[in-house]
């Protein structure tokens, strides 16, 4: 097995793959092996107490903290993390368990990596909310899982952004690239993880998980059709939206949707090819691009 971490420059090349040739069928055994092998194989060790925050000047200091989504940021993580550790706590098979245990452990940290930089800089944010156990874990676990995916979308080509845009400096862009490239990892389990379950479901089960799908991808639909309506909605497409304005770039809808597929697609296919990728939202977005001009 190869096993490699993903750091930035890593990360668009082949960095981690089963070491075993061949098709991989959905569904079994070695599927299983793959998607949880791809996260436990690619963990990387990052200790967010030693990370060492670049000095600001007073435009740059003014900047970050003046980016609208820093409470949100924090409150989806925490969130996440108590979804997925809720769910690992009910996982019987101990492959699959051990993978949404670092999955939680890894959100747990994000949200660590955050504090510190609020701490560090002085950032003000809202008092965290209480998070609540999941009355139905794995269907709390779908919905955040598309969630993830929806939102990791978005987050790669701002990402980008602010990387090329040197409108922070590199070296606190670079912190981040361990969490978004994370995030990458967890989409990648998470629907192959999906697939596995649907194929080894009871036939008579199947409709149960099916409709957890769909409850979750109508769920994620209907935050963002509020959000465009302008409805209060809080979730992650204001980081997508706000984040994108308040970075001062000039970009049109459709360039920085065609910025989101290209990085969607070099941060996966990092993993071995054969896991099954994300597809809802390259989908919709190639659906979309036709009715949106170029600039
Ligand atoms: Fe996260
Ligand atoms: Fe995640």
């Amino acid at each position: 097995m190869v096993e490699a971490s993903t750091t930035a420059e890593q990360a668009g090349a082949l960095v981690w793959r089963l070491d075993r040739c061949g098709r991989i069928k959905v569904g079994s055994e070695v599927h299983k092996e793959l998607f949880c092998r791809m996260l436990l194989g690619t963990f990387d060790p990052y200790k967010p107490a030693i990370i060492d925050w670049p000095e600001l000047s007073g435009d740059e200091l003014d900047r970050l903290t003046g980016l609208p989504f820093w409470s949100l940021a924090i409150k989806t993580e925490g969130l996440t993390a108590q979804r997925m550790q809720s769910f690992a706590d009910t996982i019987e098979d101990p492959l699959i368990r051990e993978a949404v245990v670092l999955n939680a452990f890894e959100e747990r940290r994000h949200k660590q990596v955050l504090h510190n930089m609020i701490r560090f800089y002085g950032i003000e944010i809202d008092p965290e909310p209480e998070y609540v156990s999941p009355t139905n874990p794995e269907a709390a676990f779908i919905q955040t899982g598309y969630g993830e995916c929806f939102d990791s979308f978005f987050a790669f080509g701002l990402f980008k952004i602010a990387k090329d845009s040197g409108y922070f400096t590199p070296a606190l862009v670079e912190t981040f690239e361990p969490v978004i490239q994370e995030e990458a990892r967890h989409i990648l389990f998470f629907i192959n993880w999906l697939r596995y379950m649907q194929k080894n479901r009871l036939i008579v089960m199947r409709p149960a998980i099916v409709g957890r799908r769909f409850a979750a991808i109508a769920t994620k639909v209907w935050n963002r059709l509020s959000l465009a309506r302008g409805g209060d909605g809080t979730n992650n497409a204001q980081i997508a939206r706000k984040g994108h304005q308040a970075m001062g770039i000039d970009l049109s809808p459709r360039s920085f949707l065609e910025l989101c597929l290209a990085e969607n697609e070099r941060r996966l296919s990092a993993y071995d090819p054969r896991l099954l990728q994300p597809r809802v939202m390259p989908r919709l977005v190639r659906l979309a691009m036709p009715m949106l001009k170029k600039k």
